[in-house]
């Protein structure tokens, strides 16, 4: 019996699509108090005065939480950090009386329904003294320092090879600041419990990182915080760390011992993390024949002034091709604005963009096809870490991809496709990601019923994660996929890590499937003690809910009967596999696009996308599918539509709400073709299995742009690619 691999439905489908499936927002309490949050209007200042008086008159208002009237906090006063916390000190909400970024929040309204918390939040009168600000990165660009975790050192001689090469190329690429914007905005419901403990339903990406963060917050033992996140309507990294309406729903549950509920609003979904604004230099050199002598990367982010968010942006260029003369820069401006957070692929979307583009324009130079010049400088090494790859099977995206695409019937001429007044471009790109595996652990238990119930405090954020850990179990039992039951977002289960970092498979699963096998040797135990024909057994496999030897079998709930207990269950902690240590781990990718663009209104449509994706074994392919198709469409929201506008004489951000926000519709996309190719590693996990999540997206946004260019023959390096840009 083999449940991976297969394109089994979600096992919770039916829970989302009959409403079932309860949000963060959406746990009742008969007795419920609704918070809203009022924000800053300022970008940097001081709170003189919060008049409350209007608010507080309304019947039904029960409170204003501010700076001076919240309750004393165990440990505001000293630094405390979440799993994903950035360099410096965490926003603090309702700290004191600073104002650090416009739209911080500087009260929460409470009171008896959500509505009327809301307009008692407009009631609510704040008198500002305001300081001069600064939130254009390029503007401050030259006060640019190091970031604290710094890309690899230089190798050889970069400068020496770059003057030197026969074809040479020095770009700058820019990329905007966008927001995750998933479908459901965050939300905490505080359930106060009668012995004064708090349930807590929290959209986050990591139960047990909220609940350590409310413990260490708040001085409570870990006891009386219990995080709950059964359900997650998406979160793309919004929610790897606490966001600021846990704290604030805590705090107002704890100082009037009632059940209390937070949600923010679309426009309070850009009032924390989001994928900061880049600022990118590529610089190449090459031989006549396309081989790659010197690539220079430099990278300037934004952070804020409290917190230095560094990614990895310019790896990505050490590690794709292979280069003797590589150096790799990456800064940050503290401005003033609220610190970035990861978001899907952090850093690689973004590098890649980049590297990509200045790929494709160095093909331009050499008169070389785009896939031939990637062929040609085909990194067998991870030359940043200088190891091996444990598996890379990026030539066969290549082919696989190219053939898919019919690339091969590409006319290199730009403005040489077209059919009437569209403009036709076939671009492509490569694209890698880390295949992490972190510390996890796992339980597994089997009733006398013989189901099995396998459980870890990991997340679903829409990833497929019930659905892919009930096959990994099924397969490592024997149990059938529809006797298992998996359980995760609760702090209280085996410990996990975040769900990110495309690492829940290979962490999560391979604990699953190591609590899975020593279940069943406890089960075999049994059976020996048992039944004699188990006792010399050689071979038995657990297959169908059986144990079988020869043609004897016995039933796994049998098997709990005769243990006399009500069920057996097994708790394992894993760790990364030793095996990985000599080894570089990675997904990779390749990208074909076609686009059209009309000639004489710029509009560009991406008519087709070829994803070709190499990552190890395919847990479900249907599942995995989807992870790429979204990953495809935010790759092409991030080439033509997506950017998060900011006022810089306001330092706010004005498109804040899904109407100005752009992200692609359906219109905006067409076929979108997923492969997998064939990729066996026995080196990065038990399962062979590196995640899906984050390699979908990485590399679309060059791929698009590289086909615009050769549409049009125009290169627009200032993302997005809007038609202003292209006419
Ligand atoms: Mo992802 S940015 O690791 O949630």
């Amino acid at each position: 019996m083999t449940a991976i691999g297969k394109p089994l439905d979600r096992v919770d489908g039916l829970l989302k699509v009959t409403g079932q499936a309860r949000y963060a927002g959406e746990f009742a309490d008969p007795d419920l108090l609704h918070g809203s949050v009022v924000s800053s209007t300022i970008a940097r200042g001081r709170v003189v005065k919060i008049d409350a008086s209007k608010a507080l008159a309304l019947p039904g208002v029960v409170m204003v939480l501010d700076h001076l009237n919240r309750p004393k906090l165990a440990s505001y006063d000293d630094a405390f950090a979440d799993a994903d916390a950035a360099d410096g000190s965490p926003f603090r909400p309702l700290y004191n009386d600073r104002v650090l970024y416009s739209g911080q929040p500087l009260a929460l309204v409470i009171a008896d329904n959500l509505e009327l918390a809301r307009h008692a939040g407009s009631l609510v009168h704040i008198e500002y003294e305001s300081e001069a600000f600064e939130t254009d990165l390029l503007v401050r660009q030259e006060h640019a320092h190091a970031s604290p975790q710094t890309p690899p050192k230089p190798r050889g001689n970069f400068q020496a090879q770059w003057s030197a090469a026969a074809v040479s190329l020095d770009v700058h690429y820019s990329t905007p600041i966008e927001h995750h914007n998933p479908m459901e905005p965050h939300a905490s419901t505080v359930l106060y419990q009668p012995d004064g403990t708090l349930h807590i339903h929290d959209k986050t990406q990591g139960p047990q990182n909220c609940q350590a963060y409310v413990q260490k917050v708040f001085g409570l033992d870990k006891s009386q915080v219990r995080i709950f996140a059964a359900f997650v309507g998406g979160a793309f990294g919004s929610g790897l760390r606490p966001q600021y309406q846990l704290p604030l729903a805590v705090m107002a549950s704890l100082a009037l011992k009632r059940s209390v509920r937070v949600t923010l609003t679309r426009q309070q979904m850009f009032t924390f993390g989001y994928r900061p604004r880049t600022l990118q230099r590529l610089q190449m050199g090459a031989a006549a024949d396309g081989r790659l002598l010197a690539l220079g990367h430099t990278a300037i982010g934004q952070t804020s002034r409290f917190e230095d968010f560094s990614e990895h942006v310019v790896e990505w260029s050490g590690m794709l091709y292979h280069c003797d003369n590589v150096q790799l820069t990456y800064k940050l401006v503290p401005l003033d604005v609220f610190t970035p957070l990861d978001m899907r692929a952090p850093g690689a979307a973004l590098g890649v963009i980049g590297l990509e583009c200045a790929m494709d324009e160095l093909a331009c130079a050499l008169g070389m096809d785009p896939v031939q010049l990637r062929l040609i400088n085909y990194a067998e090494r991870n030359q940043n870490e200088d190891k091996p790859w444990s598996s890379k099977a990026l030539r066969e995206c290549y082919r696989e991809g190219a053939e898919r695409f019919g690339w091969h019937l590409r006319n290199p001429e730009p403005r040489s496709m077209r059919e009437g007044q569209q403009l036709i471009g076939w671009g492509m790109a490569g694209g890698v990601w880390e295949a992490m595996q972190m510390k996890a652990s796992a339980k597994a238990r089997i009733d006398a019923q013989g189901k099995l119930t396998v459980s870890s405090a990991t997340t679903d954020i829409g990833t497929g994660t019930y659905t892919v850990m009930t096959q990994i179990a099924a397969q490592a039992s024997g149990v059938a996929v529809k006797d298992v039951t998996f359980l995760l977002g609760d702090s209280s289960l085996p410990t996990a890590p975040l769900q990110g970092g495309s690492f829940t498979v290979s962490s999560v699963g391979t604990a699953v499937q190591q609590a899975c096998e020593a279940l069943n040797a406890k089960l075999l135990k049994i059976a020996r003690q048992t039944y004699p024909v188990f006792e010399g057994a050689d071979t038995v496999r657990f297959e169908d809910g059986q144990l079988h030897t020869g043609d004897v079998s016995v039933s796994l709930a049998q098997l709990v009967k005769d243990s006399g207990e009500e069920a057996l269950a097994v708790q394992v902690d894993s760790e990364p596999d030793k095996k990985r240590e000599g080894y570089a781990t990675a997904t990779h990718s390749a990208v074909f696009v076609e686009v059209r663009v009309d000639e004489d209104l710029g509009t560009i449509h991406v008519s087709r996308v070829v994803s070709a994706v190499a990552a190890g074994r395919v847990v479900n392919p249907k599942m995995a599918r989807s992870q790429i198709l979204g990953g495809v469409v935010w790759g092409i929201g991030m080439a033509l539509h997506e950017e998060t506008q900011v006022d810089h004489q306001l330092g706010r951000y004005m498109n804040h709400s899904l109407a100005e926000y752009h992200i692609p519709v359906n219109a905006d996309i067409g076929d979108i073709d997923v492969l997998f190719v064939e990729e066996h590693d026995e080196i990065v996990n038990a399962l062979g299995s590196k995640g899906v999540g984050e390699i979908g997206i990485v590399g679309v946004a060059a791929a698009v742009a590289n086909a615009v260019y050769h549409a049009t023959g125009k290169r627009v390096r200032d993302f997005p690619i809007t038609l202003d840009k292209v006419l």
